[in-house]
């Protein structure tokens, strides 16, 4: 029987890059969290933190680690051991307790086959971040893909002793789970085949090790706006184009932190907000750039509502999705992550 007394979940609702990594941070900082957990993706997704006043960058390590707190990278995350080892060098070098990062034996590993591959077939096609994703998930699922726990001498590998590595069952307490990407870029409900290969929404936050009856919240980040890097064709070029969609792209400096491609820009679509606020059952909502939309001075939503102030627009936000999303109890309107 698992451990966990109580899990929350943040995970983006969007196409990923709605400022999860601040809202963590935020959640973490009363330190009543023991674990913070990653449950998909992998070095495809970027993490931005701001930790007393320094910017951080991290692609798979859970914020966790940046406050203190134990960090676990979960079974369905995807794991280069070169780019988890920068990554450990870069934090340790900045000061922070790596031990505190701990790696489920049953990650599969991405080999430089895949990367190249990924390179090879997917960057083009559909503006994939390189990271080998793909390739290892298809491995994973013809199984033919290697864990961690099946490398010979895995304890010994830098960075890694049994004491770095858990089966789920150790987890306990209070844990906070990250999603990766965002809700349109999950491989069930997203633009198929323009997604990633990750089950990204808050069911799958399970998979780390504990049944659903112990997730209490379920936060959703979003932005006033909507953004897209990769391959899209519900985001057209056409969108580049655009002087004030450009101005926000420019003002929000909306570049992947990845692989620093220009994000499209569009306005916000309010209807799949509040589908993908229903499907995942998200009863606390956050919405980031506010400061964003000021400064360019228009107000806005995809399907041509247009607003004279913020103000008239968070109000009608918020009403639509109270009216419309019975299991929402808190809407929350947020800035820029400081200075970016
Ligand atoms: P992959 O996950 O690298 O295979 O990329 C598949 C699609 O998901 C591409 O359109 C990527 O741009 C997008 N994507 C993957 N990770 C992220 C992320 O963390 N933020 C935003 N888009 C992402
Ligand atoms: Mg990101």
């Amino acid at each position: 029987m698992s451990k966990v007394v109580r899990a929350d979940v943040v995970f983006g609702l969007a196409w990923g890059d709605e400022a999860k990594g601040k809202i963590v941070q935020q959640l973490i900082s009363d330190k009543s969290y023991n674990w913070v957990c990653r449950y998909s993706g992998g070095s495809n997704a970027g993490h931005t933190i701001y930790k007393d006043g320094k910017k951080y960058h991290t692609n798979l390590i859970p914020g966790g680690v940046l406050s203190g707190i134990k960090s676990f990278i979960g079974p369905e995350c995807y794991v280069n051991l070169e780019d988890l080892d920068k990554e450990m060098e870069y934090l340790s070098k900045e000061g922070f307790n790596i031990n505190l990062v701990k790696v489920s034996p049953f990650v599969h590993i991405i080999t430089p086959e895949h990367k190249e591959e990924d390179r090879k077939k997917y960057i083009g096609s559909q503006g994939s971040t390189g990271k080998g994703i793909a390739p290892c998930a298809r491995d994973k699922y013809a199984r033919l893909g290697k864990r961690l726990m099946d490398i010979e001498n895995f304890e010994n590998l830098k960075y890694f002793n049994k004491d770095t590595n858990i089966m789920t069952e150790e987890l306990s307490g209070n844990i906070l789970c990250e999603g990766s990407q965002g809700m349109w870029l999950d491989i069930n409900y997203g633009n198929y085949p323009y997604v990633t290969s990750s089950s990204i929404l808050p069911y799958n936050a399970c998979s780390l090790g504990f049944h659903p009856s112990v997730i209490k919240n379920i936060y959703g980040a979003a932005k006033i706006y909507d953004t897209r890097v990769g391959e899209d064709p519900l985001f057209s070029d056409e969108l580049l184009k655009d002087e004030t969609l450009s101005k926000i792209a420019e003002v929000g400096q909306e570049f992947g932190t990845t692989t620093g491609r220009q994000r499209k820009v569009n306005w916000l679509d309010i209807s799949s907000l509040k589908k993908a606020i229903n499907i995942t059952g998200t009863n606390k909502i956050i919405i980031s750039k506010v400061d964003i939309l000021e400064k360019v001075g228009v107000y806005k939503l995809s399907d041509g509502t247009k607003f004279s102030t913020i103000y008239e627009m968070k109000e009608y936000i918020k009403t639509y999705i109270y009216s419309n999303c019975p299991l929402i109890e808190t809407v929350l309107f947020s800035d820029s992550p400081i200075d970016f």
